[in-house]
């Protein structure tokens, strides 16, 4: 859709660019937005606005960056309801569970998996997500892995080989062929549609040295670095994605000191090399497991992000004002800090200035909420408060 479009009347903005006076949000009022060619082209006081093609009034609300969901596993099939239930009658969460999605996946056609994505992504679009990160691991054979992160670059720019998710059923007596097997043949097929490589590094999983060589195996074909580390116990996970100049290390549950030093040691800066740690609320709360602790990481200078971590296993919510109500609540996080971590610190996560911000040349990527202030993100959980949403300047 061609011609410009003025969102105006707007309560609160945030931009997520300080300066003036804003805070960190960079929050502007009574200020207007300009959208042509499905970028920001103009921000300013709304009495200056210029004249467009069309309008959305915001009539008083306030208006954010899209949500940038920076970790999710939308390629599956099947759900695991009842272990969800088993869970909250005492069972413990282990990862096990993967291997039963693994069996449906395969069994799934090429239209059922892109279904199930399709309809994942757009209940996360009606929630304000306008970027999300997609993942593969449900598949673990070539055929499989290549086929599911095909399904996914069909819906996002941000797609994960995370063939090392766990070592299927058919290799369990011999990890080392199964390394062996995603480091050659399967990141030779799956490389063409992925911009990431991710490893689940736990115990149960891969270890370390394990984790090293596939991520390695990855970075060499020109891939991007994440780690799923520390879920669900400590461990060398986020050590290792620091070592490998990791966009984002996952999860983050399980945190030494050493570990916090270590990412604050890759600094917070704009240059987009510091290593996130992507904190992902949803699976603490579906494995009713203890929240990693938000607060420390950030008083200790640490980039951090946000996301749901949406799969049919440990967290199967695809809301990030559920994650940022989570953040707020239960992991010490200030209202603004969560919505700056759903927001710019997901685009950090994934390497991204183009989304996470409005200023002008950024993507046109916004939410009109139901409510005058972000604050409302946490203050009223559970009420879908995303009254409109912007993609690329198209309304949705
Ligand atoms: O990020 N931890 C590893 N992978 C997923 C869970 C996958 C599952 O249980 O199906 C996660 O939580
Ligand atoms: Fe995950």
């Amino acid at each position: 859709m061609n011609g410009s479009l003025l969102v105006d009347n707007i309560g609160e903005l945030v931009t997520n660019s300080p300066g003036g006076g804003g805070g960190p949000l960079g929050i502007r009022r009574d200020a207007a937005l300009l959208v042509e060619d499905g970028l920001v082209a103009w921000v300013g006081p709304a009495r200056y606005a210029p004249a467009a093609d069309r309008r959305v009034d915001a009539a008083g609300a306030a208006v954010l960056p899209g949500f940038v969901d920076s970790h999710a596993h939308l390629v599956f099939a099947g759900d695991r309801a009842a272990e969800f239930a088993a869970r909250m009658a005492g069972e413990p969460y282990t990862g096990g569970g993967i291997r039963t999605t693994v069996g449906a996946t395969r069994a799934a056609s090429d239209d059922e998996l892109r279904a199930t994505v399709r309809r994942l992504r757009a209940e996360a679009l009606r929630q304000g997500t306008t970027t999300i990160e997609i993942k593969s691991g449900y598949g673990l054979t070539v055929a499989d892995e290549a086929r599911s992160l095909r399904i996914a670059a069909e819906f996002t720019e941000d797609t994960t080989f995370l063939g090392a998710h766990v070592v299927p059923a058919e290799y369990a007596d011999r990890p080392d062929d199964y390394v062996g097997m995603v480091c050659g043949p399967m990141l030779a097929a799956a490389a063409p549609y992925a911009r990431w490589i991710d490893v689940f590094c736990e115990r149960g999983a891969f270890d370390v040295d394990h984790a090293r060589a596939i991520l390695a195996c990855g970075q060499a074909v020109g891939l991007g670095v994440r780690v799923h580390a520390n879920q669900l116990g400590p461990g060398p996970g986020v050590r290792l994605g620091v070592e490998l100049g990791a966009a984002s290390v996952d999860h983050c549950t399980h945190l030494s000191d050493a570990d916090v030093e270590a990412l604050a040691s890759t600094g917070t800066d704009d240059g987009g090399t510091s290593t996130v740690a992507t904190l992902l609320p949803g699976a603490e709360f579906s494995t009713r497991s203890p929240y990693p602790d938000a607060r420390r990481l950030l008083d200790a200078g640490v980039t951090v992000a946000l996301a749901t971590d949406c799969n049919p296993g440990s967290s199967y919510t695809s809301s990030m004002p559920f994650c940022i109500a989570l953040a707020v609540r239960e992991m010490r996080m200030t209202p603004a800090e969560a919505v700056w971590a759903a927001t710019a610190g997901g685009a950090r996560a994934l390497r991204r200035d183009d989304i996470g911000v409005l200023r002008p040349g950024a993507r046109a990527d916004l939410v009109v909420l139901d409510a005058p202030s972000h604050l409302h993100l946490a203050y009223r959980p559970g009420v879908p408060l995303i009254r409109r949403v912007l993609h690329n300047g198209v309304p949705q």
